[in-house]
């Protein structure tokens, strides 16, 4: 008789974050047995929906884990395979002390992991980084699409003040030095603004882009032109580049780049009746960014229409466009 193969067990820090969440259901729906670290386990608002998942039951392991405390995550990781590194704070606006409450938690929390993997014996670790290490880059020459070669200037982002993609930027780079150092098999994943629908039901800060454009109904909102790409396709590309055990270093993980105005347009040849921005700011800006690397190893992505589609249902499911409140987001839209 042949035995059946024992199940691949593998850790997901962050797992009842919007994305994280993602990656826990595909694991869990392939088979894997799946801890699942949260800060929080009693709070049911942010980490309930992880055990209603298909096979969460039989297969999903919750733990109490900080990214400042490595024996929490030395705890979570032991008896894993692999990692899957997707816990960050990601704020929808400007934070009162970046160092403490970003900087520390992606740098050090980053530092922490790859610390405790080496600990736990791991033997495949992706890493979520963001495109915010690769565009904040004002000497890329402007002809040429953003590729993983780009990367984020730590003094542009100082002077400009945008901190989480400090924090982004400094621990990607240390985490794919620390690979080289320790030998540890890595890849990072620099995934765009991500939309798509929502399994969580506290509202992540990229969804709440989507969300300000459907309910605030502002005066005017910046033209801008934003890469962007479906949750789930890049649960799949962390699935993708985990099981590719070969491949290493940074993949950009993207779809499209849309500007509001044409999104909005879109939403209101289909929804007119939600509360749009009324006008629109030109911003001449151009984003090229280039997800080719991750394409070759097979990656697809799904149409801008079903992401947007899906992403509405999701909103309507958990009741977040009934409210007449508009969403108090201070970003540009
Ligand atoms: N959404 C996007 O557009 C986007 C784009 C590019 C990259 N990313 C990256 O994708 C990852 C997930 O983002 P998301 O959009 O899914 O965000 P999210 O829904 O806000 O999830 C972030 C998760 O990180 C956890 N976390 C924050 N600080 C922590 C700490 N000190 N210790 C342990 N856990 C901590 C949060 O846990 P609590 O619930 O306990 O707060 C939460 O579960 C992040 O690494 C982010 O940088 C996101």
């Amino acid at each position: 008789m042949v035995e059946e193969k024992e199940k691949e067990r593998v850790c997901v820090t962050g797992a009842g974050g919007y994305l994280a969440s993602w990656v826990v259901k595909f694991l869990l729906s392939e088979g894997y047995l799946v801890h699942a670290t949260v800060r929080d386990p009693c709070d049911d608002e942010k980490n309930g929906h992880l055990k209603k998942l298909e096979k969460a039951s039989e297969n999903l392991q919750v733990f109490k884990a900080d990214l400042l405390d490595r024996q929490s995550l030395c705890e979570a990781f032991a008896g894993c395979a692999g990692v899957f590194h997707i816990a960050c704070p990601v704020p929808p606006g400007r934070v009162p002390n970046p160092e403490v409450e970003l900087i520390e938690p992606a740098v050090s929390g980053t530092r922490n992991v790859l610390d405790a993997c080496i600990k736990a014996s791991i033997k495949r670790v992706v890493v979520v980084s963001s495109i915010g290490a690769v565009m904040l880059n004002p000497n890329w020459p402007k002809d040429k699409a953003m590729d993983e070669e780009c990367w984020s200037d730590t003094d542009f982002c100082n002077t400009s003040e945008n901190y989480y993609c400090l924090g982004k930027t400094i621990s990607e780079f240390e985490a794919l030095e620390h690979a080289k150092r320790s030998g540890l098999s890595m890849v990072t994943l620099c995934p765009s603004v991500v939309i798509g629908p929502m399994l969580q039901s506290k509202v992540n800060a990229s969804s709440l882009l989507l969300l300000a454009l459907l309910k605030d109904g502002r005066e005017s909102v910046e033209d801008r032109p934003r890469p962007v790409v479906n949750v789930r396709d890049v649960a799949e590309a962390i699935l993708l580049t985990y099981k590719n055990s070969e491949v290493e270093g940074r993949y950009i993980c993207t779809s499209y780049v849309i500007r509001s105005k044409v999104l909005v347009d879109m939403l209101k040849s289909k929804y007119p009746n939600y509360n749009y921005p009324k006008s629109f700011i030109e911003v001449e800006e151009e984003v090229k960014l280039s997800s080719e690397k991750l394409q070759k190893l097979g990656w697809n992505y799904r149409s801008l229409d079903e992401t947007v589609n899906d992403a509405l249902k999701s909103y309507e499911e958990k009741g977040l466009l009934g409210e007449d409140r508009s969403t108090g987001l201070k970003m540009s839209a």
